[in-house]
């Protein structure tokens, strides 16, 4: 059995677990799917124990492969599965800096895991994608988003599709391909601890509103300037919370910096957000190709993954 799902990037961002329940959010999320950026999962019946090895190359950390059979696990406990499985996975993209290789691959495992559970143990809600995307939520909280394309929305339990009228072009730069220092699952706890973080919830719940009001009435300068704070807001609670941590690099500052003096230039630009990591996320307007392929020319000597292709 071979799935496939894509990563997300969110705009308005998951930052923080209500206490004790598996990974349900402090406040919503909106995000666009990159279905360039994917998890494949493979999975066939083996004797022995469950399991794990790499597709292309992929390298896990020890405690990333526990995590991940380990919602292997939890996946057949829901399906009453007591046979045993070799699971391979891996990413189209590097993995672990901040390009939410979480978010694709347990959705790959849940989807993978639901195929062949299905066959031999049929449930009611088997192929039903809000069931699974909630499956998912409690393997890596992000993956809840990726059944969903090109908008998810994530408000408690999982995910759904959101039918907003805005189609993007995304363009990541990789500046660090390096496994980061600080997980997300530790960012999450670390947040909570930063002065900062008492009105997260309401600037993240009022900014999820603004941003699909803007989306809908086509603000696109507007948009540009909400989902910046945004990912600063996040960045900020690394940066102020008790043992602060930090994933903007001077590089990625420098960037964004000069981002910003294009934007004031040109009096156009594209969105910009970054994840947990220092990578440099450009979203377009999908009528914007031409401008996009030439705003990107200006990173012609890094790593760069696009959602286009040009001649
Ligand atoms: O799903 P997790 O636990 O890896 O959390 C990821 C959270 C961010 O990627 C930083 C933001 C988001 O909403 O995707």
């Amino acid at each position: 059995m071979k799935s496939s799902a894509p990563s997300n990037i969110a705009l308005i961002k998951y930052m923080g677990k209500v206490d004790g329940i598996g990974n349900k959010p402090i406040n919503a999320s909106l995000s666009w799917t990159l279905e360039n950026l994917r998890s494949e999962v493979h999975i066939e019946p083996v004797k022995g124990p469950d399991y794990w090895s790499p597709l292309f190359d992929l390298k896990l950390k020890p405690h990333s492969v526990e995590k991940f059979l380990k919602h292997f696990k939890f996946l057949k406990e829901k399906w009453n599965v007591h046979e045993n499985f070799h699971i391979k996975s891996g990413n189209t993209f590097p993995s672990d800096c901040g390009l939410a290789s979480s978010a694709s691959s347990f959705a790959a495992l849940t989807l993978a895991a639901a195929e062949i559970f299905q066959k031999s143990h049929p449930q009611k809600w088997g192929a039903d994608l809000k069931e699974l995307s909630k499956l998912s939520r409690q393997g890596s909280g992000s993956s809840c988003r990726s059944f969903f394309s090109p908008w998810a929305l994530w408000k408690e339990e999982g995910a759904e599709a959101l039918d907003l009228p805005l189609r993007l072009l995304h363009a990541v730069v990789i500046l660090e391909n390096e496994p980061k220092k600080v997980s997300s699952s530790e960012a999450h706890k670390r947040v909570i601890t930063s002065p900062r973080f008492s009105g997260r919830v309401k600037r993240a719940e009022s900014r999820l509103e603004d941003l699909i009001s803007i989306i809908r009435k086509n603000e696109w300068k507007i948009g540009r300037e909400l989902v910046w704070e945004e990912f600063e807001d996040m960045h900020d609670l690394f940066h102020t919370s008790q043992n602060p941590f930090r994933y903007i690099t001077a590089k990625a500052r420098e960037v964004l910096n000069w981002s910003e003096t294009n934007w004031k230039q040109e009096g156009h630009g594209p969105w910009v957000t970054l994840d947990a990591g220092p990578n440099i996320h450009f979203l377009f307007e999908k009528s914007d190709l031409q401008w996009a392929e030439k705003y990107m020319q200006k990173f012609k000597n890094e790593t760069v993954i696009k959602s286009w292709k040009m001649d």
